[in-house]
């Protein structure tokens, strides 16, 4: 008997030990992110690049929808899973970013997924972000420095357990963004405008429709995670769409069958200040994708 406890006792010790040795290992892969090549780019204050910041940041990418309304910043784990996870106040204003954060610190923060203390980023979709043009990253980051400050303190990021093993380890790839980039082919040139599927797969990149419907925007499901945003591939119910009925659902919130969308999980209000020939492509894209069954 006194054996087969002290086998018992040498088993938990050494489960303890590697659980704890896990717990270092994750929490060291979230807090050093790895080298990665960055592309800088040049942000001019003009007006017309301001506007389309602006643009951007309201209409398309959302990032009030994460950051709080005046950008102030928004708590997403407050002690769960013994952590706690801020979206940071992105203005000038006290306990903002704004204020000292460089271009080059914007660039890496967006396209590339990391933090100025080198943290590998959870949550903030980064790889969609990666898709962003030289000339609409500048716009972005010249409205970003500009947007009147506001005071609002957040504690830095702090992983605890059993956090560190959830975000470090098991779903490090899900919570964090940096594998699923390409730095090397980040940047370059603007898609052309115009309603084509090019520039409506930009469009729906930036607009990180995938952080809601999938990767493959074959949907999402689950109770837990992400709002299940429903499978935007011909393989769902805009199979049997046609544009009109596209562009009304996106500018009206209502579908087809006559459903009304959720104003808090579907951002429709925000993408229905999109221009026809923005929603035109985006249809192109969606029409063009190969129809996926919905994701389970
Ligand atoms: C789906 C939610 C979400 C969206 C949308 C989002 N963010 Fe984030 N963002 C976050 C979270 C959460 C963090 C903090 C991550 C962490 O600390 O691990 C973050 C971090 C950041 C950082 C890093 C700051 C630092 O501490 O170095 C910047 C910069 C940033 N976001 C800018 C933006 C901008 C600009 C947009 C819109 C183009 C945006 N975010 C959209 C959730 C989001
Ligand atoms: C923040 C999450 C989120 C983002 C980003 C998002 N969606 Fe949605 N979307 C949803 C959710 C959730 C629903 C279901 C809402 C409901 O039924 O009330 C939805 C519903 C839809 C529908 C209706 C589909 C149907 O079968 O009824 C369309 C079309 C749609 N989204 C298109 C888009 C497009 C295009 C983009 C990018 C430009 C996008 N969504 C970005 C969450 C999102």
């Amino acid at each position: 008997m006194k054996r087969v406890l002290k086998w018992i006792g040498i088993v938990l010790a050494v489960l303890l030990v590697a659980v704890v040795i896990l717990h270092f290992v994750g929490k060291s892969r979230l807090n050093n992110a790895p080298e990665v090549v960055t592309k800088p780019v040049t942000v001019t204050m003009d007006e017309t690049a301001v506007a389309r910041g602006e643009y951007l940041v309201n209409t398309v990418s959302q990032c009030r929808f994460c950051h709080g309304d005046q950008l102030e910043g928004e708590i997403f784990l407050d002690g769960d899973l013994g952590s706690y996870v801020a979206a940071p106040n992105l203005t000038s204003g006290q306990g903002g970013i704004g204020a000292t954060y460089t271009d080059a610190d914007w660039e890496r923060a967006l396209r590339h997924g990391i933090g100025r203390d080198n943290r590998v980023l959870m949550i903030m979709p980064s790889n969609f972000y990666a898709r962003y043009s030289d000339a609409d990253l500048a716009g972005l980051i010249a409205y970003l420095k500009q947007v009147p400050p506001v005071d609002s303190n957040w504690e830095p990021r702090h992983m605890g357990f059993p956090g560190t093993l959830i975000g470090g380890l098991l779903a490090y790839d899900d919570l964090t963004r940096i594998n699923s980039i390409d730095h090397t082919a980040v940047g370059g040139k603007s898609v052309p405008e115009g309603a084509t599927a090019e520039y409506g797969a930009y469009m729906v990149s930036i607009a990180m429709c995938g952080e809601c419907h999938g990767a493959n925007l074959a949907g999402i499901v689950g109770e837990d995670g992400p709002p299940p945003g429903p499978n935007l591939t011909p393989g769902g119910e805009l199979g049997d769409w046609t544009e009109a009925d596209f562009i009304n659902t996106i500018r009206t919130g209502e579908t087809p069958a006559g459903r009304q969308l959720s104003r808090d999980l579907m951002p429709w209000p925000a993408f229905s200040q999109m221009s026809d020939t923005e929603l035109q492509a985006i249809w192109a894209y969606l029409h063009s994708l190969p129809a996926l069954p919905d994701n389970s």
